[in-house]
Protein backbone atom coordinates (compact mmCIF):
# COMPACT_ATOMS: atom_id res chain seq x y z
CA UNK A 1 0.00 0.00 0.00
CA UNK A 2 1.14 3.83 -1.12
CA UNK A 3 1.45 6.87 0.96
CA UNK A 4 -2.08 8.30 0.87
CA UNK A 5 -1.22 10.76 -1.39
CA UNK A 6 -1.20 11.89 -4.84
CA UNK A 7 1.87 13.13 -7.19
CA UNK A 8 0.24 15.50 -9.59
CA UNK A 9 2.53 16.35 -12.53
CA UNK A 10 2.03 19.91 -14.51
CA UNK A 11 2.66 18.94 -17.83
CA UNK A 12 3.33 22.93 -18.67
CA UNK A 13 6.52 22.72 -16.35
CA UNK A 14 7.43 19.22 -15.57
CA UNK A 15 7.14 19.96 -11.90
CA UNK A 16 5.89 17.39 -9.66
CA UNK A 17 3.39 18.18 -6.83
CA UNK A 18 2.45 15.85 -3.37
CA UNK A 19 -0.96 16.26 -2.60
CA UNK A 20 -2.26 14.65 1.01
CA UNK A 21 -5.74 12.44 0.58
CA UNK A 22 -7.48 12.46 3.26
CA UNK A 23 -10.89 10.60 3.29
CA UNK A 24 -10.50 10.40 -0.12
CA UNK A 25 -10.85 13.88 -1.04
CA UNK A 26 -8.03 16.42 -2.00
CA UNK A 27 -8.07 19.34 -0.69
CA UNK A 28 -8.97 21.90 -3.51
CA UNK A 29 -6.48 24.63 -1.90
CA UNK A 30 -3.36 22.16 -2.64
CA UNK A 31 -3.80 22.72 -6.16
CA UNK A 32 -3.51 26.64 -5.65
CA UNK A 33 0.56 26.08 -6.05
CA UNK A 34 0.55 24.59 -8.90
CA UNK A 35 1.07 27.03 -11.64
CA UNK A 36 3.48 28.41 -14.66
CA UNK A 37 4.12 31.70 -13.45
CA UNK A 38 4.85 32.34 -9.50
CA UNK A 39 2.72 35.69 -10.67
CA UNK A 40 -0.24 33.43 -11.54
CA UNK A 41 -3.52 33.01 -8.90
CA UNK A 42 -3.02 29.31 -9.25
CA UNK A 43 -5.05 25.97 -10.18
CA UNK A 44 -8.48 25.69 -9.58
CA UNK A 45 -11.13 22.74 -9.96
CA UNK A 46 -14.25 23.91 -11.90
CA UNK A 47 -17.52 21.68 -10.33
CA UNK A 48 -21.00 23.54 -11.37
CA UNK A 49 -23.55 22.25 -9.36
CA UNK A 50 -21.09 20.85 -6.92
CA UNK A 51 -21.37 16.96 -8.35
CA UNK A 52 -18.12 16.32 -6.95
CA UNK A 53 -16.86 18.73 -4.29
CA UNK A 54 -17.03 18.03 -0.69
CA UNK A 55 -17.96 21.36 1.12
CA UNK A 56 -18.04 20.54 4.50
CA UNK A 57 -17.48 17.14 7.08
CA UNK A 58 -20.55 16.41 8.51
CA UNK A 59 -21.36 13.34 11.12
CA UNK A 60 -24.79 13.78 10.44
CA UNK A 61 -26.67 11.84 7.40
CA UNK A 62 -25.01 9.45 5.43
CA UNK A 63 -26.42 8.31 1.91
CA UNK A 64 -24.71 5.27 -0.45
CA UNK A 65 -26.91 6.30 -3.52
CA UNK A 66 -25.56 2.98 -5.67
CA UNK A 67 -26.85 0.92 -3.17
CA UNK A 68 -30.07 2.76 -2.04
CA UNK A 69 -28.97 3.39 1.89
CA UNK A 70 -30.15 6.70 3.95
CA UNK A 71 -28.97 6.59 7.50
CA UNK A 72 -29.92 9.13 10.17
CA UNK A 73 -26.42 9.09 12.54
CA UNK A 74 -25.96 6.02 11.60
CA UNK A 75 -29.22 4.42 11.96
CA UNK A 76 -31.20 3.02 8.83
CA UNK A 77 -34.30 5.27 7.94
CA UNK A 78 -36.15 1.60 8.15
CA UNK A 79 -35.61 1.29 11.21
CA UNK A 80 -36.21 5.05 12.27
CA UNK A 81 -39.31 4.96 10.28
CA UNK A 82 -41.06 1.84 11.59
CA UNK A 83 -39.93 2.23 15.45
CA UNK A 84 -39.27 6.08 16.61
CA UNK A 85 -41.07 9.54 16.23
CA UNK A 86 -40.23 12.66 14.36
CA UNK A 87 -39.77 14.89 16.93
CA UNK A 88 -36.95 11.90 18.85
CA UNK A 89 -35.78 11.77 15.18
CA UNK A 90 -35.23 15.46 15.15
CA UNK A 91 -32.99 15.56 18.34
CA UNK A 92 -31.16 12.45 16.70
CA UNK A 93 -30.00 14.33 13.91
CA UNK A 94 -29.36 17.63 16.21
CA UNK A 95 -27.76 16.27 19.00
CA UNK A 96 -26.46 13.58 17.89
CA UNK A 97 -27.87 10.39 19.93
CA UNK A 98 -31.39 9.60 20.59
CA UNK A 99 -32.22 11.05 23.80
CA UNK A 100 -33.14 8.45 26.41
CA UNK A 101 -36.97 8.91 28.23
CA UNK A 102 -36.47 11.63 30.20
CA UNK A 103 -34.49 13.67 27.20
CA UNK A 104 -36.78 12.93 25.12
CA UNK A 105 -39.95 13.69 27.18
CA UNK A 106 -38.52 17.20 27.83
CA UNK A 107 -37.52 17.92 24.20
CA UNK A 108 -41.33 17.06 23.64
CA UNK A 109 -42.20 18.66 25.85
CA UNK A 110 -40.36 22.13 25.03
CA UNK A 111 -40.62 22.00 21.50
CA UNK A 112 -44.67 21.74 22.32
CA UNK A 113 -44.44 24.92 24.56
CA UNK A 114 -42.61 27.03 21.60
CA UNK A 115 -45.73 26.39 19.29
CA UNK A 116 -47.41 30.01 19.96
CA UNK A 117 -46.36 32.54 17.31
CA UNK A 118 -46.32 36.14 17.91
CA UNK A 119 -50.10 38.29 17.04
CA UNK A 120 -47.77 40.65 15.13
CA UNK A 121 -46.82 37.65 12.43
CA UNK A 122 -50.48 35.95 12.99
CA UNK A 123 -51.74 39.61 11.20
CA UNK A 124 -48.72 39.87 9.10
CA UNK A 125 -49.98 36.44 7.60
CA UNK A 126 -53.52 37.62 7.02
CA UNK A 127 -51.97 40.49 4.82
CA UNK A 128 -51.42 37.81 2.23
CA UNK A 129 -53.79 37.41 -1.19
CA UNK A 130 -56.32 34.50 -0.54
CA UNK A 131 -54.66 32.55 -3.09
CA UNK A 132 -50.85 33.13 -2.01
CA UNK A 133 -48.61 30.32 -2.61
CA UNK A 134 -48.15 28.73 0.93
CA UNK A 135 -44.75 28.44 0.62
CA UNK A 136 -43.89 32.34 -0.04
CA UNK A 137 -45.65 33.13 3.51
CA UNK A 138 -43.47 30.33 4.95
CA UNK A 139 -40.83 31.84 3.66
CA UNK A 140 -41.80 35.61 4.37
CA UNK A 141 -43.36 33.95 8.11
CA UNK A 142 -39.26 32.93 8.41
CA UNK A 143 -38.19 36.28 7.81
CA UNK A 144 -40.28 37.62 9.83
CA UNK A 145 -39.78 35.80 13.11
CA UNK A 146 -35.97 37.22 12.24
CA UNK A 147 -37.01 40.07 13.15
CA UNK A 148 -39.19 39.16 16.70
CA UNK A 149 -36.37 36.74 18.00
CA UNK A 150 -33.29 39.49 17.72
CA UNK A 151 -31.31 37.97 20.31
CA UNK A 152 -30.92 35.04 17.00
CA UNK A 153 -28.41 36.21 15.67
CA UNK A 154 -25.78 35.77 18.63
CA UNK A 155 -25.24 32.62 16.61
CA UNK A 156 -21.99 31.86 18.73
CA UNK A 157 -23.60 31.38 21.62
CA UNK A 158 -24.99 27.70 22.27
CA UNK A 159 -28.35 28.22 24.68
CA UNK A 160 -29.14 31.24 22.03
CA UNK A 161 -28.89 28.37 19.38
CA UNK A 162 -30.75 25.94 21.22
CA UNK A 163 -33.60 28.90 22.21
CA UNK A 164 -33.55 29.27 18.33
CA UNK A 165 -34.26 25.49 17.75
CA UNK A 166 -37.26 24.84 19.75
CA UNK A 167 -38.77 28.21 18.68
CA UNK A 168 -38.41 27.06 14.60
CA UNK A 169 -39.30 23.45 15.45
CA UNK A 170 -42.68 24.32 17.62
CA UNK A 171 -43.27 27.58 15.29
CA UNK A 172 -43.06 26.17 11.62
CA UNK A 173 -46.44 23.78 12.01
CA UNK A 174 -48.49 26.84 13.36
CA UNK A 175 -46.90 29.18 10.61
CA UNK A 176 -48.10 26.25 8.04
CA UNK A 177 -51.71 26.14 9.29
CA UNK A 178 -52.05 29.86 9.62
CA UNK A 179 -51.05 29.62 5.83
CA UNK A 180 -53.58 27.11 5.14
CA UNK A 181 -56.46 28.09 7.22
CA UNK A 182 -55.73 31.95 5.35
CA UNK A 183 -55.93 30.72 2.19
CA UNK A 184 -59.51 28.52 2.66
CA UNK A 185 -60.35 31.71 4.28
CA UNK A 186 -61.25 30.47 8.03
CA UNK A 187 -60.05 31.67 11.19
CA UNK A 188 -56.53 29.86 12.52
CA UNK A 189 -57.09 27.43 15.37
CA UNK A 190 -53.99 28.31 18.67
CA UNK A 191 -51.61 25.12 19.01
CA UNK A 192 -53.23 22.68 21.49
CA UNK A 193 -50.11 21.54 23.46
CA UNK A 194 -51.84 18.70 24.85
CA UNK A 195 -51.63 16.59 21.53
CA UNK A 196 -48.24 15.46 19.67
CA UNK A 197 -46.43 16.68 17.02
CA UNK A 198 -48.13 16.14 14.08
CA UNK A 199 -51.47 15.50 15.70
CA UNK A 200 -51.25 18.99 16.99
CA UNK A 201 -50.08 20.06 12.91
CA UNK A 202 -53.55 18.16 11.66
CA UNK A 203 -55.60 19.64 14.84
CA UNK A 204 -54.60 23.21 13.61
CA UNK A 205 -55.50 22.82 10.05
CA UNK A 206 -58.78 21.14 10.39
CA UNK A 207 -60.58 21.46 13.92
CA UNK A 208 -63.82 23.63 12.77
CA UNK A 209 -65.56 23.31 16.34
CA UNK A 210 -66.76 19.98 16.34
CA UNK A 211 -67.63 18.19 19.84
CA UNK A 212 -65.63 15.39 20.57
CA UNK A 213 -62.77 16.18 17.09
CA UNK A 214 -59.94 13.60 17.13
CA UNK A 215 -57.62 13.24 14.84
CA UNK A 216 -57.08 10.35 13.10
CA UNK A 217 -54.22 8.53 14.45
CA UNK A 218 -53.68 6.54 11.14
CA UNK A 219 -52.88 9.75 9.29
CA UNK A 220 -51.45 11.16 12.09
CA UNK A 221 -49.06 8.23 12.43
CA UNK A 222 -48.34 8.20 8.23
CA UNK A 223 -47.37 12.15 8.52
CA UNK A 224 -45.46 11.56 11.36
CA UNK A 225 -43.54 8.91 9.06
CA UNK A 226 -43.37 10.99 6.02
CA UNK A 227 -42.06 13.56 8.47
CA UNK A 228 -38.91 11.27 9.27
CA UNK A 229 -38.50 10.68 5.57
CA UNK A 230 -38.15 14.02 5.15
CA UNK A 231 -35.80 14.98 8.12
CA UNK A 232 -32.51 15.15 6.33
CA UNK A 233 -30.39 14.86 3.17
CA UNK A 234 -26.90 15.79 3.82
CA UNK A 235 -25.68 18.16 1.44
CA UNK A 236 -28.68 18.71 -0.76
CA UNK A 237 -29.70 22.32 -2.73
CA UNK A 238 -31.42 24.10 0.57
CA UNK A 239 -29.34 22.45 3.26
CA UNK A 240 -26.26 23.95 1.40
CA UNK A 241 -28.46 27.43 1.21
CA UNK A 242 -29.22 26.90 4.78
CA UNK A 243 -24.97 26.34 5.51
CA UNK A 244 -24.12 28.79 2.87
CA UNK A 245 -25.99 32.15 4.28
CA UNK A 246 -25.55 30.75 8.06
CA UNK A 247 -21.84 31.18 7.04
CA UNK A 248 -22.34 34.85 7.03
CA UNK A 249 -23.47 34.10 10.62
CA UNK A 250 -26.85 35.60 9.65
CA UNK A 251 -29.89 34.25 12.38
CA UNK A 252 -30.83 31.19 11.89
CA UNK A 253 -34.65 32.53 10.60
CA UNK A 254 -32.76 34.05 7.46
CA UNK A 255 -31.07 31.06 6.79
CA UNK A 256 -34.02 29.17 6.71
CA UNK A 257 -35.99 31.62 4.97
CA UNK A 258 -33.45 31.03 2.12
CA UNK A 259 -33.40 27.60 2.65
CA UNK A 260 -37.14 27.22 2.62
CA UNK A 261 -36.96 29.30 -0.98
CA UNK A 262 -34.23 26.64 -2.71
CA UNK A 263 -36.85 23.75 -0.97
CA UNK A 264 -40.15 25.62 -3.38
CA UNK A 265 -38.11 25.28 -6.81
CA UNK A 266 -39.33 22.08 -8.78
CA UNK A 267 -36.56 20.51 -9.30
CA UNK A 268 -35.85 20.31 -5.23
CA UNK A 269 -39.21 19.86 -3.10
CA UNK A 270 -40.93 21.59 -5.53
CA UNK A 271 -41.33 18.27 -7.31
CA UNK A 272 -44.00 16.61 -4.95
CA UNK A 273 -46.06 19.16 -6.60
CA UNK A 274 -45.11 18.84 -9.97
CA UNK A 275 -45.77 14.75 -9.75
CA UNK A 276 -49.23 15.54 -8.99
CA UNK A 277 -49.96 18.12 -11.68
CA UNK A 278 -47.83 15.43 -14.38
CA UNK A 279 -50.44 12.68 -13.44
CA UNK A 280 -53.38 14.98 -13.37
CA UNK A 281 -52.60 15.82 -17.16
CA UNK A 282 -52.08 12.16 -17.71
CA UNK A 283 -55.32 11.77 -16.72
CA UNK A 284 -55.25 7.95 -17.26
CA UNK A 285 -53.24 4.67 -17.05
CA UNK A 286 -53.47 4.64 -21.13
CA UNK A 287 -51.63 7.25 -22.03
CA UNK A 288 -48.68 7.10 -19.98
CA UNK A 289 -47.20 5.25 -22.97
CA UNK A 290 -47.52 8.51 -24.76
CA UNK A 291 -46.27 10.61 -22.08
CA UNK A 292 -43.10 8.64 -21.56
CA UNK A 293 -42.21 8.65 -25.37
CA UNK A 294 -42.71 12.87 -24.98
CA UNK A 295 -39.76 12.28 -21.99
CA UNK A 296 -37.67 10.43 -24.05
CA UNK A 297 -37.92 13.20 -26.69
CA UNK A 298 -37.19 15.24 -23.80
CA UNK A 299 -40.03 17.92 -23.60
CA UNK A 300 -40.46 17.58 -20.55
CA UNK A 301 -38.87 15.56 -17.52
CA UNK A 302 -40.72 12.95 -15.78
CA UNK A 303 -41.07 14.70 -12.34
CA UNK A 304 -40.22 12.82 -9.12
CA UNK A 305 -37.69 10.75 -10.91
CA UNK A 306 -33.81 10.82 -11.10
CA UNK A 307 -31.57 12.08 -8.20
CA UNK A 308 -27.85 13.35 -7.84
CA UNK A 309 -26.74 10.83 -5.45
CA UNK A 310 -29.04 8.25 -5.83
CA UNK A 311 -28.08 6.17 -8.95
CA UNK A 312 -30.87 3.18 -7.86
CA UNK A 313 -34.45 3.03 -6.33
CA UNK A 314 -34.64 5.92 -3.52
CA UNK A 315 -34.94 4.61 -0.05
CA UNK A 316 -37.24 6.80 0.99
CA UNK A 317 -39.73 6.26 -2.04
CA UNK A 318 -39.95 2.21 -1.60
CA UNK A 319 -41.18 3.25 2.13
CA UNK A 320 -43.85 5.92 0.54
CA UNK A 321 -45.25 3.57 -1.35
CA UNK A 322 -46.14 1.58 1.65
CA UNK A 323 -47.61 4.43 3.51
CA UNK A 324 -49.52 5.14 0.86
CA UNK A 325 -51.94 2.01 1.02
CA UNK A 326 -52.42 3.16 5.34
CA UNK A 327 -53.74 6.11 4.24
CA UNK A 328 -55.66 5.05 1.47
CA UNK A 329 -57.23 2.52 4.62
CA UNK A 330 -58.39 5.76 5.74
CA UNK A 331 -59.28 8.07 2.89
CA UNK A 332 -59.85 5.81 0.22
CA UNK A 333 -57.67 5.37 -2.55
CA UNK A 334 -55.90 8.14 -5.07
CA UNK A 335 -57.00 7.51 -8.96
CA UNK A 336 -54.00 9.03 -9.22
CA UNK A 337 -52.04 5.67 -7.66
CA UNK A 338 -52.46 3.77 -10.64
CA UNK A 339 -50.89 5.93 -13.28
CA UNK A 340 -48.36 6.67 -11.21
CA UNK A 341 -47.63 2.86 -11.09
CA UNK A 342 -48.33 2.34 -14.67
CA UNK A 343 -45.60 5.08 -15.09
CA UNK A 344 -42.98 3.84 -12.51
CA UNK A 345 -43.41 0.27 -14.30
CA UNK A 346 -43.27 1.83 -17.80
CA UNK A 347 -40.33 4.13 -16.97
CA UNK A 348 -38.31 1.18 -15.06
CA UNK A 349 -38.73 -0.68 -17.92
CA UNK A 350 -37.49 1.56 -20.65
CA UNK A 351 -33.76 1.93 -22.03
CA UNK A 352 -34.01 5.34 -21.57
CA UNK A 353 -34.51 5.12 -17.81
CA UNK A 354 -32.33 2.30 -17.35
CA UNK A 355 -29.62 3.62 -18.98
CA UNK A 356 -29.54 6.88 -17.16
CA UNK A 357 -30.52 4.96 -13.28
CA UNK A 358 -33.69 7.03 -13.63
CA UNK A 359 -35.75 6.00 -10.38
CA UNK A 360 -38.66 7.37 -8.63
CA UNK A 361 -37.87 10.10 -5.83
CA UNK A 362 -38.91 10.63 -2.16
CA UNK A 363 -41.86 13.17 -3.73
CA UNK A 364 -43.23 10.72 -6.97
CA UNK A 365 -45.83 8.99 -4.23
CA UNK A 366 -45.58 11.62 -1.54
CA UNK A 367 -48.12 14.37 -3.06
CA UNK A 368 -50.49 11.16 -3.60
CA UNK A 369 -50.52 10.76 -0.19
CA UNK A 370 -51.00 14.32 0.73
CA UNK A 371 -53.89 14.63 -2.08
CA UNK A 372 -56.07 11.71 -0.39
CA UNK A 373 -55.41 13.58 2.44
CA UNK A 374 -57.31 16.20 1.48
CA UNK A 375 -53.73 18.77 1.33
CA UNK A 376 -54.68 21.19 -1.22
CA UNK A 377 -51.66 21.32 -3.90
CA UNK A 378 -50.06 23.82 -2.79
CA UNK A 379 -49.65 22.53 0.64
CA UNK A 380 -47.10 20.31 -0.48
CA UNK A 381 -43.90 21.56 -0.65
CA UNK A 382 -44.57 23.46 3.11
CA UNK A 383 -45.00 19.80 4.63
CA UNK A 384 -41.58 19.17 2.46
CA UNK A 385 -40.36 21.89 4.73
CA UNK A 386 -41.84 20.75 8.22
CA UNK A 387 -40.13 17.71 7.47
CA UNK A 388 -36.64 19.24 6.50
CA UNK A 389 -36.40 21.67 9.20
CA UNK A 390 -34.28 19.70 11.99
CA UNK A 391 -32.02 18.73 8.61
CA UNK A 392 -31.39 22.48 8.32
CA UNK A 393 -31.24 23.06 11.48
CA UNK A 394 -28.27 20.15 12.28
CA UNK A 395 -26.91 20.99 9.67
CA UNK A 396 -26.59 24.74 10.42
CA UNK A 397 -25.56 24.34 14.30
CA UNK A 398 -22.81 21.86 12.49
CA UNK A 399 -21.14 23.83 10.40
CA UNK A 400 -21.27 26.93 13.23
CA UNK A 401 -19.60 24.44 15.61
CA UNK A 402 -16.92 23.64 12.74
CA UNK A 403 -13.76 25.83 12.93
CA UNK A 404 -12.60 24.87 10.04
CA UNK A 405 -15.63 26.27 7.89
CA UNK A 406 -15.19 29.96 6.37
CA UNK A 407 -17.28 32.09 5.08
CA UNK A 408 -19.44 30.13 1.37
CA UNK A 409 -17.20 32.02 -1.22
CA UNK A 410 -16.81 29.96 -4.20
CA UNK A 411 -14.29 31.15 -7.06
CA UNK A 412 -15.40 31.59 -10.97
CA UNK A 413 -13.47 31.50 -13.95
CA UNK A 414 -13.82 34.52 -15.38
CA UNK A 415 -14.61 34.53 -19.71
CA UNK A 416 -15.57 38.04 -19.88
CA UNK A 417 -14.09 40.78 -21.64
CA UNK A 418 -10.94 42.47 -20.88
CA UNK A 419 -10.42 45.97 -19.69
CA UNK A 420 -11.58 48.47 -21.64
CA UNK A 421 -12.35 52.56 -21.32
CA UNK A 422 -16.07 53.40 -20.45
CA UNK A 423 -17.35 54.87 -23.50
CA UNK A 424 -19.90 57.89 -23.27
CA UNK A 425 -23.96 56.94 -24.42
CA UNK A 426 -23.15 59.86 -27.09
CA UNK A 427 -20.36 58.34 -28.60
CA UNK A 428 -22.07 54.43 -28.82
N1 LIG B 1 -36.81 12.85 -16.53
C1 LIG B 1 -36.16 12.63 -17.70
N2 LIG B 1 -34.82 12.66 -17.83
C2 LIG B 1 -34.11 12.94 -16.74
C3 LIG B 1 -34.72 13.19 -15.47
C4 LIG B 1 -36.11 13.13 -15.40
N3 LIG B 1 -36.73 13.34 -14.25
N4 LIG B 1 -33.75 13.45 -14.57
C5 LIG B 1 -32.58 13.37 -15.21
N5 LIG B 1 -32.80 13.06 -16.52
C6 LIG B 1 -31.79 12.83 -17.55
C7 LIG B 1 -31.17 14.14 -18.04
O1 LIG B 1 -31.88 14.65 -19.15
C8 LIG B 1 -29.77 13.70 -18.37
O2 LIG B 1 -29.80 13.03 -19.60
P1 LIG B 1 -28.60 13.25 -20.68
O3 LIG B 1 -27.34 12.84 -19.96
O4 LIG B 1 -28.94 12.40 -21.83
O5 LIG B 1 -28.61 14.73 -20.99
C9 LIG B 1 -29.45 12.66 -17.30
O6 LIG B 1 -30.73 12.10 -16.93
C10 LIG B 1 -28.76 13.23 -16.06
O7 LIG B 1 -29.53 14.33 -15.60
P2 LIG B 1 -28.93 15.55 -14.80
O8 LIG B 1 -29.82 16.73 -14.98
O9 LIG B 1 -27.47 15.71 -15.11
O10 LIG B 1 -29.03 15.02 -13.31
P3 LIG B 1 -28.86 15.89 -12.01
O11 LIG B 1 -28.22 15.01 -11.01
O12 LIG B 1 -28.22 17.19 -12.29
O13 LIG B 1 -30.39 16.22 -11.59
C11 LIG B 1 -32.52 16.06 -10.61
C12 LIG B 1 -31.05 15.59 -10.57
C13 LIG B 1 -33.26 15.55 -9.39
C14 LIG B 1 -32.55 17.60 -10.57
C15 LIG B 1 -33.17 15.56 -11.93
O14 LIG B 1 -33.15 14.14 -11.96
C16 LIG B 1 -34.58 16.09 -12.13
O15 LIG B 1 -34.75 17.19 -12.66
N6 LIG B 1 -35.63 15.30 -11.70
C17 LIG B 1 -36.98 15.75 -11.81
C18 LIG B 1 -37.30 16.66 -10.62
C19 LIG B 1 -37.45 15.89 -9.32
O16 LIG B 1 -38.10 14.87 -9.25
N7 LIG B 1 -36.83 16.44 -8.25
C20 LIG B 1 -36.89 15.88 -6.92
C21 LIG B 1 -35.57 15.35 -6.48
S1 LIG B 1 -35.65 14.35 -4.98
C22 LIG B 1 -36.20 15.39 -3.72
C23 LIG B 1 -35.50 16.67 -3.56
O17 LIG B 1 -34.29 16.78 -3.78
O18 LIG B 1 -36.16 17.61 -3.20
Amino acid sequence: MGKDTFTITDNRTGKSYEVPLENETINALDLRQIKVDPEEFGTMTYDPGYGNTASCKSTITYIDGDKGILRYRGYPIEQLAEKSNFLEVAYLLIYGELPDKETGEQWEYKVNRHTYIHEDLRRMMHMFRYDAHPMGMLISALAVMSTLHKEAKDVEDPEVRNKQILRILGKLPTVAAFAYRHRIGRPVNYPNSDLSYTENFLYMLDYMGQHNYTVNPVLAKALDVLFILHADHEQNCSASVMRSIGSSNADPYSAMAGAAAALFGPRHGGANESVVRMLEEIGSADRVPEYVERVKRREFRLMGFGHRVYKSYDPRAKLIKKIAYDVFGVTGSNPLIDIALKLEEAALSDDFFIERNLYPNVDFYSGIIYQAMGFPTDMFTVIFALGRAPGWLAQWNEQVEDPEQRIARPRQVYLGPGERNYVPVEQR
